[in-house]
């Protein structure tokens, strides 16, 4: 198994995790990697994916808090106001950047939605941030390959489907600023960004 760019932010967004958190949805869970570190913090977790082969390598191992569904999320109806974490691992690019609007609607007042997002290198900036990764991306594997060695691969693991993402960062940036007002959005080493939203909790209620 090599050094897993996506598994490497698991910790990043799992800190994004809103206080108090009791529900998530993850989009694009492949074989459930980060599903299961969310059910791990007591969180019921909708894992979704529409590839039959990931969610059978997922569902052979069932973890306690995680239902894993096979499926197209754009094609799903997401109950209003449902989850109070949304999280989408290098996911986001294999669909609609408009689909970000029912994630939006699908989460709880003071719900967050979290992108671990793919972008298009068209710039010198993001020339310049891939030159930056290539040599701590490369020390990095050395180091997996080595503990791999020391203590065996992982078992069982299945590819998920994977593609080019389309957009570049400037255009998540201006698609994410009509979608999700108050978003944040910040490059990451290993070419990838996060998107962060976080939905305004609702009027307190008297009483
Ligand atoms: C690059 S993989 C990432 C898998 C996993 N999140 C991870 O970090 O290892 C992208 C995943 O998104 C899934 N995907 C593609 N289109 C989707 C859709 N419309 N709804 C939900 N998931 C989708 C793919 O099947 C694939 O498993």
């Amino acid at each position: 198994m090599p050094f897993d760019h996506n598994d490497h932010y698991h910790r990043a967004m799992a800190r994004l995790v809103p206080e108090g958190a009791r529900t998530a949805l993850d989009v694009g869970c492949g074989t459930g990697r980060f599903a299961r570190r969310l059910a791990g913090l007591g969180i019921e977790v909708d894992a979704v994916d529409p590839a039959p082969e990931v969610i059978e390598a997922a569902s052979s191992a069932p973890v306690s808090g995680v239902r894993f569904l096979c499926a197209d999320v754009t094609r799903m109806e997401l109950p209003a106001g449902r989850y109070d974490y949304i999280s989408c691992l290098a996911s986001l690019h294999h669909m609609p950047f408009g689909t970000v609007a029912a994630f939006r609607d699908a989460l709880a007042p003071g719900g967050v939605l979290a992108v671990l997002g793919c972008y298009a290198e068209r710039t010198a900036a993001d020339f310049a941030w891939s030159l930056a990764a290539i040599p701590v991306n490369a020390a990095a594997r050395v180091a997996v390959a080595a503990g791999e060695r020391m203590g065996g691969t992982r078992a069982g693991s299945v590819p998920a489907p994977v593609r080019p993402p389309d957009m570049s960062f400037e255009e998540v940036r201006r698609e994410a600023a009509s979608l999700l007002p108050g978003f944040s959005l910040r490059r990451l080493l290993f070419w990838r960004y996060l998107l962060t939203y976080r939905k305004p909790a609702g009027p307190r209620l008297p009483g």
